[in-house]
């Protein structure tokens, strides 16, 4: 770290798992970072870009288990910017969506350090490329809606827009709850065959497919279970969406790759 040089926080989009999904720019930010912070969501693939002379700290936060309080990363990063070093905070996906990207700025710039932001590959648009559907489609998925799925400290949601027969919901870290998003989502009208999917561990050697309809995803994600980041779409989008098992036979030895069409 150099005291007398202006340090600075960039917050970095990692993308959904594959290294190569980071952008050029993102990867220029990590060769020149003192001090990396990344997130659970960053893999191992993408770890493995940070040059070995940066310092690199975990400060995951998943879902309902144990992690690490927002205001200890602020003061971390904030700590660390103005001993004069380049900060990376790496976050899963894009750091704008569902990545807390406005309140680190905010802390941040009131404390006088400098903050840019990187974009990075969001799950859902992962999601779409890898198996195969789009997340808009001319006269049947008009709308896109980026929602999650849990609200700081429980608050209820509304899920009125969500059910918009011509919207491709997207929705992130739904996965422990969609029995009652799904339910919400028919009593507002939502019709129980919708198409819907559910993205396992998107852009990484476990990925595999949930495609069925709104009333079934539920059950069918109880059933397999998962460690890993749950991305759900639900619309007519979603009809598309295809075992990428089926693209891959013919290549050489694929990574284990589960797909299921129910
Ligand atoms: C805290 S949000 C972060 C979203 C991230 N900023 C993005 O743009 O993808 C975490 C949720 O994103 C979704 N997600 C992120 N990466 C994923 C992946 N590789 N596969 C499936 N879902 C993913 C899951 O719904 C997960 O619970």
């Amino acid at each position: 770290m150099q005291p007398d040089r202006e340090g600075r926080v960039a917050l970095v989009g990692a993308g959904p798992g594959a290294a190569d999904l980071i952008t050029l720019r993102a990867l220029r930010a990590l060769e020149a970072a003192n001090v990396v912070l990344y997130d659970a969501l960053v893999t191992a693939d993408v770890l493995m870009l940070i040059p070995a002379c940066a310092r690199r700290i975990e400060v995951g936060k998943r879902g309902h288990r144990a992690s690490t309080g927002q205001d200890f990363i602020n003061r971390l990063m904030a700590r660390f910017a103005k001993a004069g070093a380049r900060v990376v905070r790496l976050k899963g996906g894009d750091p704008s969506l569902f990545g807390r990207a406005a309140e680190e700025r905010a802390f941040l710039e009131a404390q006088g350090v400098r903050v840019d932001v990187i974009p990075g590959v969001t799950a859902a648009s992962a999601a779409a490329a890898q198996f195969g559907f789009s997340l808009t489609k001319r006269d049947t998925a008009r709308r896109v809606l980026f929602a999650t799925g849990r609200t700081a400290r429980g608050a209820a949601m509304d899920w009125a827009a969500a059910a918009d027969a011509e919207a491709t919901l997207c929705l992130y870290m739904g996965c422990g709850d969609f029995d009652d998003i799904a339910r919400a989502l028919i009593a507002r009208g939502r019709a129980p065959d919708t198409p819907a999917l559910a993205a396992i561990d998107v852009e990484r050697p476990s990925a595999a497919l949930i495609k069925t309809t709104l009333a079934r995803l539920s059950g069918l994600l109880a059933e397999r279970g998962s460690d890993g980041p749950v991305f759900i779409a639900v619309g007519e989008a979603c009809q598309d969406a295809r075992d990428a098992d089926a693209d891959k036979r013919d290549r050489p030895p694929a990574p284990a790759h589960r797909s299921q069409q129910i």
